[in-house]
């Protein structure tokens, strides 16, 4: 099969850690018979300073043509005057609204050989396996007003968490659905005791329940959920939530995995089916970290493990998935890691020599 893929490595570290995915999947291609056209374009502070905007129109429409994006990440002090017009963030929410990608999935899996390179005792990190669905294309990030203003009394700002019945809706199907696939346990959380737009949250959850029978809900609110993530993470499933509660959580959640760059994420128009040709956008949770940026340092793990799910989701390759991830814990288990996950006694590499080592790997 060929497969057109729309590479958007942005900023910072992003080059870098997408090099390495590229490089993963170009050796599963030559291992397995597949072809990976790759379509670069620019996007974030980059693609600022070439065409004054983060997400150019054509860039849009190349990602369309495809049948998934990889995705590095955007942003850098560059770019991070408040006053500015334009802002790299804007290349990727520009991406999943344009895009229609409205589920982000953020699987969370502590590997039982980096149960110790966290700051968490490895008795409450034993067996976690949970995946965060993320709302992604409402609620604060995109809901009007969005505005700053000046009045007699000074400057003003809102912004807004508008939810519509269907966009809840569909995002909560998603839970429900990945849950039957696993546990069967689902977590919806919200902040029903302060906002509005949790109560019809809620409400939803609660009126498409009996269409799961075979699901058991959960209603969790969500500071509740961050200290539940600390204390019991291995209770946890699925958690589906709205953008901005899902944005802070899966950084929490990142780290009993043990770094920010071990989380993939995928996001897609819907519930991701295991063997379907979906499409989908591929991007590391972890920002572009600037400081880290051209020294080789970044942990490419999880724009690779992100690469994985685009063989999954996007290209109905499962063996070839189960061979990259599988490839990334016999690296881990031989003992390799970026400094980010570093422990006593192992063997400390690079962004490039990690990328090698898991395609060496891959069989
Ligand atoms: C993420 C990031 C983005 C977000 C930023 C870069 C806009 O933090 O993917 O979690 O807030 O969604
Ligand atoms: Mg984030």
């Amino acid at each position: 099969m060929k497969f057109e893929i729309a590479l958007l490595p942005g900023d910072g570290v992003g080059p870098e850690v997408a090099a390495e995915a590229v490089k993963v999947l170009e050796t599963i291609g030559k291992k397995y018979g597949h072809g990976f056209a790759f379509h670069p374009g620019d996007v974030g502070g980059v693609a600022i300073d070439k065409h004054g905007v983060a997400l150019t129109p054509e860039t849009l429409a190349m990602c369309r043509k495809c049948q998934a994006v990889l995705f590095g990440a955007v942003g850098g002090p560059k770019w991070d005057d408040p006053q500015a017009k334009v802002r790299p963030e804007d290349g990727i929410l520009g991406l999943r609204k344009g895009l229609k990608l409205f589920a982000n999935l953020r699987p969370v899996k502590v590997l039982p050989m980096l149960i110790n390179s966290t700051n968490l005792k490895p008795e409450v990190l034993k067996g976690v396996d949970l995946i965060v669905v993320r709302e992604l294309t409402g609620g604060l990030y995109f809901g009007r007003p969005k505005k700053q203003w000046r009045t007699s009394k000074g400057r003003r700002a809102v912004d807004s968490m508008a939810y519509s019945e269907q966009e809840i809706e569909r995002i909560l199907r998603v839970g429900f659905e990945l849950a039957r696939g696993r546990r069967k346990k689902l977590t919806s959380v919200d902040k029903a005791n302060v906002l509005e737009s949790s109560r019809l949250w809620r409400q939803i959850a609660i009126e498409l329940a009996p269409q799961y029978p075979d699901i058991a809900l959960e209603h969790m609110l969500v500071d509740s959920c961050a200290m539940r993530l600390i204390q019991q993470p291995a209770d946890f499933d699925i958690i589906v939530t709205e953008n901005t509660f899902g944005d802070i959580l899966t950084d929490e959640a990142s780290m009993l995995a043990g770094s920010m760059g071990m989380l993939p994420s995928a996001s897609m128009a819907g519930a991701p089916k295991e063997g379907s040709r979906t499409f989908g956008l591929y991007e590391p949770i972890h920002g572009s970290a600037p400081r880290r940026a051209g020294q080789n340092m970044a942990n490419p793990i999880a724009t690779i493990l992100s690469a994985a799910m685009l063989l999954r989701y996007s290209c109905g390759l499962t063996k070839e998935a189960d061979a990259v991830e599988r490839s990334v814990n016999a690296v881990l288990e031989a003992g390799y890691r970026t400094y980010d996950i570093m422990e006593d006694g192992k063997t400390k590499v690079g962004t490039h020599e990690m990328g090698d080592l898991v395609t060496g790997r891959i069989a």
